[in-house]
């Protein structure tokens, strides 16, 4: 089933933001047809932005890794937000701008307030939806507060609201659910870049980039022993004795497949590594069967169980290795 976050855009003291997102939240959590999660800004304490462009998802700062998470988690959005001067709210618009892929190709519904109930500030968020890839539905919940609240503070809905945040709830939910397979396609993409990343890295014996690519509890079944290579360390030890023999290493990889199901992903191909060894002899290698679970992180996908293997000859119980995919 889909996730949507409610996100409640004001953490101002006193707001009454709070009441609002309660009564989507509330309401929203009667449907069957997705799952609904409320996220307090309040929760999110993001700096003024000190992140690069968060195009591909990898964050320095350990809350927008949590905020990341939190976006990624999620399948669309209902965002529910005041207007500052005829604008979104600051601390709204930074933690939209802190990561980018996290909201890729999924929906947004706005529930605004405020003198002219929030209008202003969702026109402005529209725009702000569009950079980001961010499918916006037209239905919106706009709750003025002079007839929507007593005292303009005390949030007091009339019963024709509810109509219309269902109708908001239904177009959400549409289009976040519809636009699932173009989101795997993204996960697809990114997994892929993941394990273009591997080969690099082997070609440049760079064990570094290689350990961005494993998570740190991987559990590998790789053709050396011991039977399991368990966390990053063992598992970059491996492909450091690797790199002893070569004083070149390629890798070339076939028949890659990747199927992706929500946060988790397989992938399997044959890989072979080769290259010039330290005498100078070139060396072809052989081809290895490899299989590979990536899970997302909120810190982008990352291998977390590998196998490589190679077929064995019954008789002799020796390996097979000049088999060629
Ligand atoms: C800095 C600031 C600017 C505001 N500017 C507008 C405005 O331009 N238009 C409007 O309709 N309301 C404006 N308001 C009123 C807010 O919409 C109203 O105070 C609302 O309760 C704010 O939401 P919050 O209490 O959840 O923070 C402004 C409020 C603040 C604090």
């Amino acid at each position: 089933m889909i996730t949507i976050g409610i996100v409640l855009g004001s953490t101002r003291p006193g707001r009454v933001g709070d009441q609002v997102a309660r009564w989507v939240h509330e309401r929203a959590t009667r449907r069957t047809d997705a799952e609904f999660t409320l996220i307090d800004l309040r929760d999110h304490p993001l700096p003024h932005l000190e992140e690069p462009p968060g195009f591909s998802g990898e964050y320095q700062d350990e809350r927008t890794r949590a905020w990341a998470a939190t976006v990624a988690a999620c399948d669309g959005f209902v965002l529910v937000t005041p207007e500052y001067n005829h604008s979104v709210p600051g601390v709204l618009k930074n933690a939209m701008d802190h990561v980018h892929v996290e909201w890729n190709t999924k929906a947004a519904g706005f529930v605004s307030y405020g003198g002219v109930g929030g209008a202003r500030s969702v026109e402005q968020l529209r725009l702000v939806c569009g950079a980001l890839q961010l499918a916006d539905v037209a239905p919106q919940v706009t709750l003025p507060l002079a007839t929507e609240f007593e005292n303009r503070t005390v949030f007091k809905p009339g019963d024709h609201q509810l109509a219309a945040l269902d109708l908001l709830l239904d177009h959400v939910v549409a289009w976040s659910t519809a636009l699932a397979p173009l989101r795997r396609g993204d996960a697809e993409a990114a997994i892929r870049g993941r394990i273009d990343a591997i080969v690099d890295g082997l070609r440049n014996k760079d064990l570094e980039a290689l350990r961005r690519c494993y998570a740190p509890d991987v559990v590998s079944f790789d053709v050396e022993p011991p039977l399991q290579h368990v966390g990053t360390d063992a598992k970059l030890k491996n492909w450091a004795k690797v790199f002893t023999f070569f004083e070149k290493v390629d890798y070339e990889l076939r028949d890659l497949t990747v199927t992706v199901s929500g946060d988790l992903a397989v992938g399997h191909g044959f890989g072979r590594v080769s290259g010039i060894l330290t005498n100078g002899v070139a060396a072809d290698g052989m081809w290895v069967r490899a299989t590979f679970v990536f899970r997302n992180t909120g810190d982008g996908w990352v291998i977390v169980h590998d196998q490589a293997s190679v077929p064995f000859d019954m008789a002799t119980g020796k390996g097979v290795t000049d088999l060629e995919p």
